[in-house]
Formats: structure tokens, sequence, C-alpha cells
């Protein structure tokens, strides 16, 4: 038995040195070590064989033989191993060959004019207030000053819902929504989306952002709103930009105006993006009428203040010279990624 275990040690030392690759070690090492039906496991079947007296000592010396076997296979593994490095390491790189870039997403070029936007309000002090898309008649309309059956009502093209509610047509109805929740002094931005049953083309879509500001305080005049969109124009489109207040007329705001920036493409001359007026149209804008400050609780005899609301695709339109409202939405990369 003793020269079955030391002709197995002997194999065991040749092969496992002529091994090349971990898979062939590895069926070697079953062959020998393996549980049932591995070699080193038949002649310990031998054990019984033995006379009673020897069987301590035989088993010492089995064990001891496994012990050497498994640090030959140990080494076996360390040898191929350093074999494989040797071989990866041989290999040439070529450090200069251009690398894969990871990918990178970015704001849509909507959050990123929405973020100027914002920065500028929040310089002033402004606080940003987020309202809901699904609402009442009442905030959208009858709080605003239009009254049921008033024409009005048809010229903002609602989406009404089977609930009962709509789609706001503007982010106006949080001027009251703002002005039940906090008392006075206000200053706010609220942007978000708006919805109107238009039909879809270069300059319609029925789902778009708008951003309400509102400022209601003691004091406050047409002289301020002029003031701070004038600023606000200036900031978005440059320096050179000049602002205009054309009259208007909103149910909600007395005076009211249409704010208008002379054109960045042509300044003023006349081009195809103003189409030859030399001024574009950004929004509306007035004081807040008193009706709509009395049915959010405000004391119009004490309070005034200014409330416009300008929509972000014609800004991002403008100062991108982008000229049709449906690429924000068709999710093109190749227009997309202009603005990564
Ligand atoms: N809500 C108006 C619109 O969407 C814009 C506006 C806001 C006008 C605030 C006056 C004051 O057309």
């Amino acid at each position: 038995m003793d020269d079955q275990l030391a002709a197995l040690e002997a194999e065991v030392e040749r092969r496992a040195a002529q091994v090349k690759t971990p898979g062939d070690l590895e069926t070697l090492r079953t062959d020998i070590l393996g549980r049932k039906g591995g070699r080193l496991s038949q002649v310990m079947a031998g054990l019984g064989k033995v006379p009673k007296e020897e069987r301590a000592e035989f088993g010492r010396r089995a064990n001891e033989t496994k012990a050497r076997i498994e640090a030959r296979f140990a080494q076996a593994e360390l040898r191929l191993g350093d074999a494989e490095l040797e071989r990866s390491l041989s290999q040439r790189f070529d450090l200069t060959f251009p690398g894969i870039p990871p990918r990178r997403g970015s704001l849509h070029i909507l959050r990123q004019t929405l973020d100027d936007v914002a920065a500028f309000f929040r310089k002033r002090g402004f606080a940003i207030v987020f309202g809901p898309e699904v609402e009442s008649e009442y905030y959208n309309f009858e709080a605003m000053n239009i009254p049921a059956d008033h024409p009005a009502r048809d010229a903002m093209d609602t989406f009404y819902l089977a609930s009962g509610g709509l789609l706001r047509t503007h982010t106006s109805p949080m001027q009251v929504r703002a002005m039940e929740e906090y008392p006075p002094p206000i200053a706010i931005l609220v942007p978000g989306r708006a919805y109107r049953r238009d039909a879809l083309d270069a300059r319609h879509a029925f789902a778009f952002h708008q951003f309400e500001g509102l400022q209601i305080d003691r004091g406050i005049t047409f002289g301020h709103l002029k003031g701070f969109v004038s600023d606000l124009c200036r900031t978005l489109y440059g320096n050179e930009r000049r602002t205009r207040f054309r009259p208007s007329y909103f149910q909600f705001t007395e005076p009211s105006a249409e704010v208008d920036v002379s054109c960045p493409v042509c300044d003023g001359s006349g081009c195809r993006t103003c189409g030859g007026s030399g001024w574009l149209e950004m929004g509306g804008s007035g004081m807040v009428h008193p009706h709509v400050l009395k049915s959010a609780g405000y004391d119009p005899e004490i309070y005034t203040g200014w409330a416009f609301g300008l929509g972000i695709e014609r800004i991002a339109m403008v100062r991108n010279g982008v000229d049709d409202i449906r690429l924000f939405t068709e999710n093109d990369p190749a227009f997309l990624e202009q603005f990564a």
C-alpha cells in the first residue's frame, strides 16, 4: 500500500508539471483527489485489509501524501496563473488609441432655459412655487375674473376632463392659489406646463411651458413691471435688446400689456424670424386686477402688484434660432445634442 501511495504521488508530480491549462489541472485534480472514485480514495479503500496494528501508521502516511499532493496542485495553479499574466503583459498596448467615451446625459434645452429664468428670479428674492396641471374651473377662470359664459373662455381652447376638471390653460391660476396660501407681500415665480387645444404647427403645441411672475406689495406700480421685465429680457437675450409694452387686454390684469422684445436676429430692422416687424411677442403682462386680489383675500385698497406670463419654448426658440416648436418634444438626438 505504501508503494501505491508513492506511485500516485510520483504520477501527480509528473503530470502536474506538464499541465498547460487551468481546465486540465482541474480534471487532473478530480481524477486524483475526487471524493468518489478519485485515485487516492481508491487506495484508501484498501485500509480495511491492512493489519490492525499498522492501520494508524498507514493512515498517517496517507494523510501526509495527500497534503503533499495538494501542495503540488497549488504550485501548478500558481505556475499557470503566472504564465497567464506573463502572456497578457507581453501583449503590446497602444496607449494613444482613443478610448470609448462614457455616454453622458445632459439637461433638455427647455430645462436649461428655465434654469436661466429661475436664476434671474431667485437673485431677486422670488420664491419658486408649483401648481397642479389639472385645475378647477374656479382657479383657471372664475378666480381670474373670467366668469362662466364669458367669451374669453372659448379663446383659451380648453381641454375639459371627464372628471369635471380641466387642464390649466395658463400658469395664472397659481396667482390666486399662492395668494390664498401666503399673506402679502408676495413675490413668486411659477414655472409649469400649460395646455390648449391648438392645432399643432411650427409655432403651436397643445402642451407647452410657461412661467408666471407675480409681485404684490404696497405701492407696486406699472413701472416696477416694466423694469423687471426689461431687465429679464436683457438677461435672456443680451444687453442690446429693447423691450416694448403694447396695450392689450386680459381679464385678470388692468391695465394689460403685451411684452415685445426687439428681434435679436435682425435687431429691429425686420426679418423672417420677427415676420418683418422687428419685434417678437414674448407674452402677456399687466397690473393684477382688483377682482383677482379680492378673490384671493388681498385688500386691493392696500395692495397692488404686477403679473406676467411668458412661454419657455418661445424664449428657447428665439435664443437658439429654433424655428419649429415640435423639435422640443420629438426627442431627436441630433437636435438635442446641439445643446448638450
Ligand atoms: N395668462 C396669460 C396667458 O397665458 C398671460 C398673462 C399672465 C397675462 C399674467 C397677464 C398677466 O396668455
